[in-house]
């Protein structure tokens, strides 16, 4: 894993925004793998600005999220559909064709999932996948626990989990959804290139065990070791530590 730590959650968001720019300097067809949450916030903003000034032409990029709430409609607010739409792909000029979402209200779970699975193979595979990680170590919405799931599948979500998301539900952590559909472990480490942000002290003690500890399915993160191409971005609270 190489790591690199910045000053704070801006300067990380700038880097990461910069190189997946270059990214798509270089492959204007680019398959990203992106996630939700408050941690890649500021790095959505960055890549509308970047956008906006003429330095990031997304027109022949495609998008995979990584999750999704399960019973929570595309078009309703809460679903990670929204939170994308109100923070990245309403600012820029990505081809609405490309963007690929789980949608939580299909009418099978399992049958959603291995539509995401052959949509993502049918477009050639993620090209960048950019990660989060929950506070328990999870990625995308594989939970610490006694297995873990290799393909998109339904998740059912740990109470912390739920408490973390619980800001677009009203605040209340029992408005938010018991489950969702995920990426697999196996669908996330297929990415050619990953990117993992983590930032404040919450995520210190998980992103020190998900570098330096055994590969357990306690800390899904851990996984990540074994992928040759991980680009750990931390601020100075997360890697705290870090030895
Ligand atoms: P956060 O979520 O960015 O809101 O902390 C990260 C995650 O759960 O993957």
């Amino acid at each position: 894993m190489r790591i690199s730590i910045f000053h704070g959650v801006h300067d990380l968001s700038a880097a990461l925004a910069r190189d997946l720019v270059d990214r798509l300097h270089r492959t204007p067809a680019l398959i990203l793998g992106l996630p939700t949450g408050r941690t890649p916030l500021h790095f959505y903003r960055c890549l509308v600005t970047l956008s906006t000034e003429g330095h990031a032409d997304f027109s022949r990029a495609t998008t995979f999220n990584l999750d999704e709430f399960l019973g929570v409609a595309p078009e309703q607010a809460g679903s990670y559909q929204q939170y994308m739409e109100r923070h990245f792909f309403r600012h820029i000029n990505i081809d609405r064709r490309q963007i690929h979402f789980l949608n939580g209200a299909a009418p099978s779970a399992d049958a959603e999932c291995a539509r995401y699975e052959a949509d993502i193979a049918a477009a050639g595979g993620i090209d960048l996948q950019v990660l989060g990680i929950g506070a328990n170590g999870h990625i995308g919405f594989n939970e610490p626990g006694e297995h873990l799931a290799a393909r998109t599948h339904r998740v059912i979500l740990r109470p912390e989990t739920r408490r973390a998301n619980a800001a677009p539900f009203g605040g209340d952590p029992n408005n938010v959804p018991t489950e969702a559909l995920s990426m697999g472990m196996a669908t996330i480490l297929q990415a050619r290139s990953i990117a993992l942000m983590a930032t404040g002290a919450e995520k210190a003690e998980c992103v020190a065990e998900m570098t330096r500890g055994p590969l357990t399915t306690r800390l899904p993160a851990s996984f990540l070791q074994l992928h040759p191409d991980v680009h750990v971005m931390l601020d100075e609270a997360a890697a705290r530590r870090i030895r």
